[in-house]
Order: C-alpha cells, then sequence, then structure tokens
C-alpha cells in the first residue's frame, strides 16, 4: 500500500487553484438559485442516516476535485487495509480492527482466510458471547440495582453517550453511574446513592494502569469493604486487554478484548458492557449491526455516494482551504448530550496531530477543534457566535424524524428550529451591515436519522469513525496513537511527589508559585 500525503498530490494544486477562483467568495445562496437540483445533488443515503451536505460551501468542481484527492492520496487502499488487518498504527505497531467487534464474519472476504483476522474474528465471538451473557444475567439478578463504570476517556465517553442516548430502550429500575474523573467529588457523589450488596461495580480499563481509574477503582473497593462487602467476585468486574493486572488487582470477572482496539474506538467491545446492560444482548447486537451495516456502506459505496468520505473531505476542504479551525455539532435530541464530547476525543485525539506518519512536521492543519451541546439549548448560548461572529464555524446538526415521547407540539417545535438555524445560517438577514445584520453564508450539514435506535445510533458513530479516519488518512497522519496525552501524566506524578514533599527545586517560576500556593496555609 503506497500512501502519499494530501499535499504532493496533482489534486492539492488543483484543489488550491479551485478555492482561488471559487472557493473563497462561493455563495451558498447563488449556488440554490443557479441550480434547483442543488439538494438532491449534495444529499446523500447512507444505512440508517440521510444527509443533506448541499449547504456547504463547495460546487460539483469542488467535490470532484476532492474525490481526486481521495484517489491520488490512496485511500481506497488505506480503507482496505485497515479493513484487512494491515499495520496501519505504525507508531504502535497494530492493526486497527474495531470493525471486526461489529462484523459477524470478516468483513470482506477477499480478507476472511487471513488467520490473523479469522483468528481474532473466533476470539471476538466468543468474548462477545460470553460479556452479552453476563449482561443478561446482571438484567435478571434483581439483587444489582446500580452498575457503576469506572474508567475514563474512551473507557467512559463512549459507553456513557451511549448509555444515555439509549435510555428510552433501557430496562427499568437498573441505575447506571459513570465515575471518570479522579476528582474524589465524583466518586462520593456515587457512593452515597449507593449500596454495597445492590452494586456491580465495573472497571473499565483498556490498560488497567490509567491512574484515574485505578485511584477510583482502589477508593471503591476499599468503601465496598469498608462497607461490610465481601463478594468481589460478584460485586466487581473488569473489562481490559491487560486481564493479568485485573487478577492482580483482585478482580477475578474480567471481560478482555485487545490491543488493536483503540480507547476511542471501543464502546463495540467489552468496554460496551454497561450498555449491554441498559439495553440488553438483542439491543447490543442491533447496536453492533447498524456500525456493520455503516461499515459495509464505507467499504464498498462509490465515493460520490459514500457518506464518510464526503465528510471527511468536506473536514480537508474546510480546514485547509477555508481555513476553518472549528467546527461546531449540533444534536437536536437531548438524549445525545454527551455525543459532542463523544466526537472529542474521537476526533481531536485521533486527529490532533502536527506531524505525518514518517514524523515529519506538516505544512498544514488537522483536526479542528470540534464541540458543541445539544440544540436548542446550544441557541440560547453560543449560537450568537456562530451567526454573527467573526469567525465561521461550520455546524454539524443531528436530528430525527420520530421522536419516543408523545407530548404534543413539541417535537415539530424541536425539528422546526433545527431546520431553521440551517436556514438561518446560510441566508442571513440584510441590516446595512449594523447590530442586526446577518452575513449569512455560513456552511452546515444536516444528518437526519428516522429514529435514534440502537441501529441508527450504531450506525452514527460508525460514520463518525469513519470521517475521521477519511480526513486523518488524507492528512497523512497516525489517527490511532495519542502520544500528546503522555506527557501531562509523567508530569502529574512529580508534581503530585512535590506537592507532599513542598520541593520545588529546578521548577519553573510559575509552577513554584503554583505549588507555593497550594500548600499555603491562607
Ligand atoms: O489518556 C488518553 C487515553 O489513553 C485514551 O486514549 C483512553 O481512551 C483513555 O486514556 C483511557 O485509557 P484506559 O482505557 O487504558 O484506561
Amino acid at each position: 500500500m503506497t500512501l502519499i500525503r494530501c499535499d504532493q498530490t496533482p489534486a492539492w494544486t488543483a484543489l488550491q487553484n479551485q478555492f482561488d477562483a471559487h472557493g473563497r467568495n462561493f455563495d451558498l445562496r447563488t449556488a440554490f438559485a443557479a441550480d434547483p437540483q442543488r439538494f438532491a445533488t449534495f444529499s446523500l443515503k447512507a444505512p440508517h442516516v440521510f444527509a443533506d451536505l448541499s449547504k456547504n460551501l463547495l460546487d460539483a468542481d469542488t467535490r470532484q476535485l476532492l474525490q481526486d484527492l481521495a484517489v491520488q492520496t490512496g485511500l481506497p487502499a488505506h480503507r482496505d487495509a485497515l479493513f484487512g488487518g494491515g499495520i496501519i498504527n505504525t507508531t504502535e505497531q497494530r492493526a486497527v480492527m474495531h470493525w471486526l467487534l461489529r462484523s459477524p464474519s470478516p468483513i470482506d472476504t477477499a480478507h476472511s482466510a487471513d488467520t490473523f483476522v479469522a483468528k481474532a474474528a473466533t476470539e471476538v465471538q466468543a468474548t462477545l458471547a460470553a460479556m452479552l451473557a453476563y449482561a443478561e444475567q446482571v438484567r435478571a439478578d434483581n439483587g444489582i440495582t446500580d452498575v457503576v463504570n469506572i474508567g475514563i476517556g474512551g473507557s467512559d465517553l463512549g459507553p456513557q453517550m451511549a448509555v444515555l442516548a439509549l435510555d428510552e430502550f433501557a430496562l427499568p429500575g437498573k441505575r447506571l453511574h459513570f465515575v471518570s474523573n479522579v476528582d474524589g467529588h465524583e466518586l462520593a457523589a456515587v457512593l452515597k446513592r449507593i449500596r454495597p450488596e445492590s452494586t456491580l461495580f465495573l472497571v473499565a480499563s483498556k490498560t488497567f494502569t490509567t491512574i484515574e481509574t485505578m485511584t477510583n477503582a482502589q477508593s471503591a473497593r476499599a468503601w465496598f469493604l469498608a462497607q461490610g462487602g465481601a463478594d468481589i467476585a460478584r460485586h466487581f468486574a473488569a473489562l481490559t486487554t491487560n486481564v493479568k493486572a485485573a487478577n492482580a488487582f483482585g478482580i477475578t470477572t474480567t471481560f478482555g478484548f485487545w490491543d488493536w482496539v483503540g480507547g476511542r474506538y471501543s464502546v463495540w467491545s467489552a468496554i460496551g458492557l454497561p450498555l449491554a446492560i441498559a439495553i440488553g444482548a438483542a439491543g447490543f447486537k442491533d447496536f453492533l449491526a447498524g456500525a456493520n451495516d455503516m461499515d459495509r456502506h464505507f467499504c464498498h459505496a462509490p465515493l460520490p455516494q459514500n457518506l464518510p468520505v464526503q465528510l471527511g473531505l468536506l473536514d480537508v476542504w474546510y480546514r485547509n482551504f477555508h481555513g476553518f479551525g472549528s467546527r461546531s455539532v449540533a444534536p437536536y435530541h437531548s438524549a445525545l448530550r454527551r455525543y459532542p464530547a463523544y466526537l472529542q476525543q474521537l476526533e481531536m485525539e485521533s486527529n490532533g496531530k502536527r506531524v505525518d506518519t514518517a514524523g515529519r512536521a506538516l505544512p498544514y492543519r488537522t483536526s479542528p477543534v470540534v464541540w458543541g451541546e445539544p440544540g436548542t439549548n446550544g441557541q440560547h448560548a453560543f449560537f450568537q457566535m456562530l451567526h454573527q461572529g467573526g469567525d465561521v464555524i461550520p455546524v454539524e446538526f443531528v436530528a430525527v424524524k420520530h421522536p419516543r415521547h408523545d407530548l404534543p407540539d413539541h417535537h415539530t417545535l424541536l425539528l422546526a428550529n433545527a431546520v431553521a438555524q440551517a436556514q438561518a445560517l446560510m441566508l442571513g438577514k440584510n441590516d446595512d451591515g449594523g447590530h442586526k445584520h446577518f452575513t449569512g453564508n455560513r456552511p452546515s450539514s444536516f444528518l437526519l436519522l428516522d429514529a435514534l435506535t440502537p441501529t441508527s445510533l450504531g450506525a452514527l458513530i460508525a460514520l463518525q469513525e469513519h470521517r475521521v479516519f477519511v480526513s486523518g488518512s488524507l492528512w497523512g497522519i497516525n489517527s490511532f496513537d495519542q502520544w500528546g496525552v503522555e506527557l501531562g501524566k509523567v508530569l502529574a506524578k512529580d508534581i503530585q511527589t512535590r506537592l507532599i514533599s513542598g520541593n520545588a527545586a529546578g521548577l519553573d517560576g510559575s509552577t513554584s508559585g503554583l505549588l507555593a500556593q497550594l500548600r499555603s496555609s491562607n
């Protein structure tokens, strides 16, 4: 597989010329007036997700050039390497196979004879069966009323986001809690609300070394024992690739996964156990099936109809040609309230890189800042800036056609707001440049689900994973490592010792000043 960095392709130069000639001054209102078919031309139907991309700052020629860019960089071959079990996480020498967790069989029959993938697939199915049987056992156990997931990053954001999103499908009577922060207030608040005899703690950590999770798990175990709890095997389970460390910690009930599952891609693995407990084995299988539908779409749909590809290409167009530094995500469904936080890790931990796979500094920017809040709340907070601020910030709306409540009027009003915001961003409003003037021409994408179900959520999340893969691939970076989180971890250990001892020798002026403040008695 030969990959060529985006800036070293003819399409890159052509895109620069295209931007100078037609991109910089592209106007959505003119584009719609000139082309009555624009909505049809720029909308796509992927499994479980409809996408209106027509309010984006591009024309058919630009889209074609972006597709050329994808081909010239070798994106299709890179995608095939992803789905073929290739070692594409080169800095850690690992395959990247989260897709296998939701595949009933290796996704492409061309690869099914591969012994590494086939062997992994067998292990995946066995582990999934064991985990789902356990989830059903917990669901049937009326003695367990509370499940506390202790994990951080990918061992928290995915399951928490999905459990909240699918609350309507959850078994009544089982309360799920998520403790991630090492800030003891978080665990203490949960401990106040639970009883040891009716609680199951899930210690979720890919590595089983993450200091926040280990500290919370130790405190939870100490609390459990201090409260007279005895049966650790019944009340603690570990979800980890490091079963040995979990056993050493004293946890014997374990569900494993593999180093080829990145933390932020792990909700499909044993890390998804809280979700499986909430929505049951059948619901969890639907979640996997929805993602698998999107995997197949990503693998087989031609580039012009391939939604992850089209979103990833837009990301590159906006970041590198328009220079937009951020994207706001606006889920118009309150159950998707952790979706923006989930996407932050997915995109910014994957693509927040400044060197290519060969370690060379990049002459262009990569991941935008991803942020957002559910609509309509965001409208009453930061949408002012989206409409009238000096920065253009593309917005990605997510709306759901059918609600799961029957309160009259609410859903129509909610959907009307989503559509109206996208319309207002595009159309703007003339007020002679004064305070009530909206420049308009502000781009947005609109993703629409029929209903928020395990299947559609699975598809939506897999869509997001693959769009991050697409932009990362074009940028020539490794989207699957996260060395940038390591330095702070190392320094925190040193500072922790110094906070206790007061030794500030060799520290910079600000850090030693802060230590003195923290240690002072007034
Ligand atoms: O610190 C970043 C990170 O390594 C993430 O990539 C990961 O999701 C998170 O920490 C938690 O890691 P673990 O599951 O190993 O505890």
